[in-house]
């Protein structure tokens, strides 16, 4: 008999908790996850079954599909259209919401997710995963549009994701804390293996794309010239920096051993407004961050309070150790005073 808990056994006891729970969002979790494992296998399998490299198309960002992101998102569709728990689904890989057909029974829950998160990394085996997000369906809908979906990210019921690396791990939120889990690929199931993550509040550890910094507004170039400073600068001790190129491995190393990702907007045409996806990105990992004690901001506010105004609606993350969070925020606010005149420029962080 092996020990540990499974991802089945943890979901229902959960529901138990909650006296009033039907159960179909239980129900809709484990479709959810089958789907996620049978990605997990594509993934793992993708050389041999000739599935990776590029799909030679286009999704809706204009970003160059791959052969695994067009699978990942069908597999997701397949698996949870027919469950009878969600009204409607959006994805990264979709222009329009997908409505339920109506040859299936609808449900009180919609569902957003990225089916594969960090693609450019299928190639060179470097871990990747499917983010999603759950929100609950408006009353009386049970044709889904575009509206019904722009639920700021304090509305999320659950928000997860699935990384696909060295070992696959499950991470999970629904409002009561962040847990996480572990693939046993012997026996199928997801396992308890990370009870109750928690953030450290401290990190000397930083996630950005350094190549962009000469874009970058002036409260991140102060933040990162100073951590790059190390022990001889301003902030007296010497930072370690990390960049995957997948947002799910830079959130699931925070959440392991703590850090901040910063995705800001910067001044390329196309970041103007930041570079990561506010719906099926920014919303469910912010989620998952301040349920494990850290904070998310777009510098200037908190990201789950940001209202969506469009599906794609591409937003400035940055997100992980509270302390370095709010020090980042405080670098945007004190910049914005400054350019309208109110304070003397700084130099120094206090
Ligand atoms: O939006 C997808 C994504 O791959 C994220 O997972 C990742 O953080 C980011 O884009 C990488 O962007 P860039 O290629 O600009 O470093």
């Amino acid at each position: 008999m092996r020990k540990g808990t499974t991802f089945t056994r943890f979901i229902i006891e959960e529901q138990r908790r909650i006296p009033e729970s039907t159960g179909e969002f239980t129900l809709l979790l484990s479709a959810i996850v089958t789907a996620c494992k049978e990605i997990s296998d594509d993934v793992n399998r993708g050389q041999l079954i000739n599935v990776l490299g590029s799909a030679e198309s286009e999704n809706v960002q204009g970003e160059t599909q791959k052969k695994l992101d067009i699978i990942s998102n069908e597999v997701m569709i397949k698996a949870l259209e027919w469950s009878g728990h969600l009204a409607g689904m959006a994805s990264e890989e979709m222009e329009d919401v997908y409505p339920i057909p109506n040859r299936y029974p609808k449900g009180k829950y919609l569902l957003v997710f990225d089916p594969l998160d960090g693609s450019s990394n299928t190639e060179v085996n470097v871990s990747i995963g499917t983010i999603f997000s759950i929100l609950r369906c408006p009353d009386g809908i049970t044709e889904p549009t575009e509206d019904d979906f722009l639920q700021p990210g304090t509305r999320q019921v659950c928000a997860g994701y699935v990384l696909y690396g060295p070992a696959t791990n499950l991470v999970l939120t629904s409002g009561q804390g962040v847990n996480g889990f572990t693939l046993d690929q012997d026996i199928g199931e997801f396992i308890l293996t990370h009870p109750k993550l928690t953030i450290p509040e401290k990190t000397s550890e930083f996630a950005i794309n350094m190549s962009n910094q000469r874009h970058w507004e002036p409260a991140i170039k102060r933040y990162i010239d100073e951590v790059v400073a190390g022990k001889d600068g301003p902030r007296g001790r010497n930072f370690n920096t990390r960049w995957v190129a997948s947002m799910v491995a830079e959130v699931h190393r925070i959440l392991m051993r703590g850090g901040i990702f910063l995705y800001p907007r910067d001044g390329r045409e196309n970041v103007h407004e930041g570079r990561l996806r506010l719906l099926y990105e920014a919303n469910p990992m912010s989620f998952i961050i301040e349920q494990a004690g850290g904070a998310a901001t777009t510098g200037r506010e908190r990201l789950l309070s940001v209202q969506p105004g469009k599906l794609h609606q591409r937003i400035p993350v940055i997100l992980g150790a509270r302390e370095e969070v709010e020090r980042v925020t405080r670098y945007h606010l004190e910049m914005d005073k400054e350019r309208e005149g109110d304070i003397p420029p700084h130099r120094q962080a206090s």
